[in-house]
């Protein structure tokens, strides 16, 4: 099992929901740990395959965030151009698609070409473009397009030098003016989610991220949104 599938593994499984709309709380970080406790040598494999059919058919943080106040906080109007920045299966950019019209266009960007080509096939013709990229580096991308850069639970994975990179790359994508929009899962107890000590607050976020800091927004029971302007602090 390489580092990179464990990796992938770790973000796509903590956000899962089950068909019952309950939050699935078997954590694979604490099968580790318990294991490494008592010694055990027993193959996590076994588990990670029964689970793989079903993690691949969630939507990660969907039903989780509260989207209207998403929708609503980031006042998105009709016309506007937004980059889903790691995007997963889409489902935002879907409803950022219908804010925006078809005068709109929203780029759903990821590095996982599962998701990229299955929201590809099923958004053909449509007002959204689909783009299999690292999110630090959308060359294809011209200056200036966008109005909003929205990114859900994907800043807390990125090391220092990919969030540089990434703010970077924001930078240059974004109007003068214009957004960059974070989502997080908050920094405490939570049913699910990677350790506290991988998490982001958004005070941390602030710190971090060297944007103006415009507003930190509630979004869902476990979910916070800090919202970015496009100039320097
Ligand atoms: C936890 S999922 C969240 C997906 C989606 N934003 C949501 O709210 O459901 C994180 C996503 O970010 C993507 N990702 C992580 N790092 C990335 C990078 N450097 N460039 C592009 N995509 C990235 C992963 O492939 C994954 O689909």
């Amino acid at each position: 099992m390489t580092s990179r599938f464990l990796q992938d593994y770790f973000e796509k499984q903590y956000l899962l929901q089950n068909d019952a709309r309950r939050i699935v709380r078997f954590s694979i970080q604490e099968q580790f740990r318990h294991r490494a406790a008592e010694g055990s040598n027993s193959p996590i494999r076994v588990r990670l395959h029964r689970k793989k059919k079903s993690f691949f058919m969630r939507k990660f943080t969907e039903g989780l965030v509260d989207t209207e106040t998403i929708v609503e906080a980031l006042d998105i109007q009709p016309g506007q151009t937004i980059i889903d920045a790691g995007c997963g299966t889409g489902y935002m950019s879907r409803i950022f698609s219908r804010v925006v019209t078809l005068s709109g266009k929203i780029y759903a960007v990821d590095r996982d070409s599962y998701f990229i080509e299955k929201l590809s096939e099923e958004t053909e013709g449509g007002n959204i473009e689909a783009i299999q990229s690292d999110i630090a580096q959308l060359d294809g991308l011209d200056d200036r397009i966008a109005d909003l850069i929205y990114a859900a639970t994907v800043i807390h994975a990125l090391s220092r030098p990919q969030l540089t990179a990434f703010i970077k790359e924001a930078r240059r994508l974004l109007k003068p003016d214009a957004r960059l929009a974070i989502v997080e899962i908050e920094k405490k107890e939570t049913p699910f989610g990677p350790a506290i000590e991988n998490r982001t607050s958004p005070e941390e976020l602030v710190e971090k991220v060297p944007m103006v800091p415009l507003k930190t927004v509630r979004a869902g029971d476990h979910f916070y949104m800090q919202v970015f302007l496009n100039s320097e602090k």
